[in-house]
C-alpha cells in the first residue's frame, strides 16, 4: 500500500444490516407502502408531520434492539489505532459506529436521536416520543423535527467532507449503493484528488465503476478483513 496517512471511510445501510437494521433500497426497502422518499421530505412533514413523526419514531425505537456488528466494532478499531487522519462519514442515522466506539466521525444525513429546531437551528436529544408542538428548549418555539436530512436538503458537514476528500489518500466505501449523491459522488473527488479507492460491499453498486478496487461480500466479514490489512495484523 503507498504511503498511507489519511483515509476516509463512506458507510451506507449496508454496514448496519447484518445488526438487523433494513436498509433502503434492499428487500423490504418500502415503509407501510411507502416508498422511503415519499417520507423522508419537507413537504410530508408539512403535509403529515404525524406519519412522517411515526415512521422516525418507530426506526428509533428499533435502535434499542440493536447491536454494533464486527464492522463497526473494526472501524472504531482502526479509529483507536489509526496514527493518521482518518474521518468516519455515515450516511446512516443510527448509532450504531458511536457506539461501537468510533469518534472521528460525522453523520451527513443527521441523527435518529437528535431533534433539531426549525427555527433556531438549536439541536437536543430526541425525548423519544412524538413531538407534538415540541417545545424548542432554546428558543421556546414548537419548532422541533428529527435531526435528519431529508430529500432535496443540503447534507451536513460537507465543507469538512471535501476537505477530507481533498487530502485523502484512500477512500474506503462499505454498504452504500452509491444511489444518493452528494456521497455517490465522493469516489470520484478523491480519485480526482489522488486517492485509492475501495469498496467493500454486499453486491456491485452503482458506483462500483468508480472503484480502483471491489470486494464483495458481507462488511461483518469484509471489514474487519480489511482493518487488519491496513494495520498490519
Ligand atoms: N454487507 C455489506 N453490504 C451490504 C450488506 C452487508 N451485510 N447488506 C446490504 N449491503 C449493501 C447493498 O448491496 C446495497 O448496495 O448495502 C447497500 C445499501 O444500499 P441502500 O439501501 O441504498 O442504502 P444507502 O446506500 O445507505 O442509501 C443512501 O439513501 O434513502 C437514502 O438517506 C438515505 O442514507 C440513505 C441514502
Ligand atoms: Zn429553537
Amino acid at each position: 500500500m503507498q504511503d498511507l496517512r489519511n483515509i476516509v471511510i463512506l458507510t451506507g445501510a449496508g454496514i448496519s444490516a447484518e445488526s438487523g437494521i433494513a436498509t433502503f433500497r434492499g428487500p423490504g426497502g418500502l415503509w407501510e407502502g411507502h416508498r422511503v422518499e415519499d417520507v423522508c421530505t419537507p413537504e410530508a412533514l408539512a403535509a403529515d408531520p404525524e406519519l412522517v413523526h411515526r415512521f422516525y419514531d418507530l426506526r428509533r425505537a428499533a435502535l434499542a434492539g440493536v447491536e454494533p456488528n464486527a464492522a463497526h466494532h473494526a472501524l472504531a478499531r482502526l479509529d483507536a489505532a489509526w496514527p493518521g487522519e482518518l474521518l468516519i462519514v455515515t450516511q446512516n442515522v443510527d448509532d450504531l459506529h458511536e457506539r461501537a466506539g468510533a469518534t472521528r466521525m460525522l453523520h451527513m444525513h443527521g441523527e435518529l436521536r437528535s431533534a433539531l429546531c426549525a427555527v433556531c437551528g438549536a439541536r437536543e436529544p430526541w425525548a423519544g416520543s412524538l413531538p407534538e408542538g415540541a417545545i424548542c428548549g432554546a428558543c421556546g418555539s414548537a419548532a422541533l423535527r428529527p435531526d435528519i436530512v431529508f430529500f432535496g436538503e443540503m447534507p451536513y458537514q460537507m465543507e469538512r467532507i471535501e476537505a477530507a476528500l481533498a487530502q485523502a489518500d484512500l477512500f474506503v466505501s462499505i454498504g452504500t449503493s452509491g444511489a444518493v449523491y452528494p456521497a455517490a459522488g465522493f469516489v470520484q473527488t478523491a480519485a480526482y484528488h489522488g486517492a485509492a479507492t475501495l469498496e467493500l460491499n454486499l453486491d456491485p453498486s452503482m458506483g462500483s465503476v468508480f472503484f480502483e478496487e471491489t470486494r464483495i461480500g458481507a462488511a461483518g466479514v469484509l471489514v474487519p478483513a480489511w482493518v487488519n490489512e491496513v494495520l498490519g495484523r
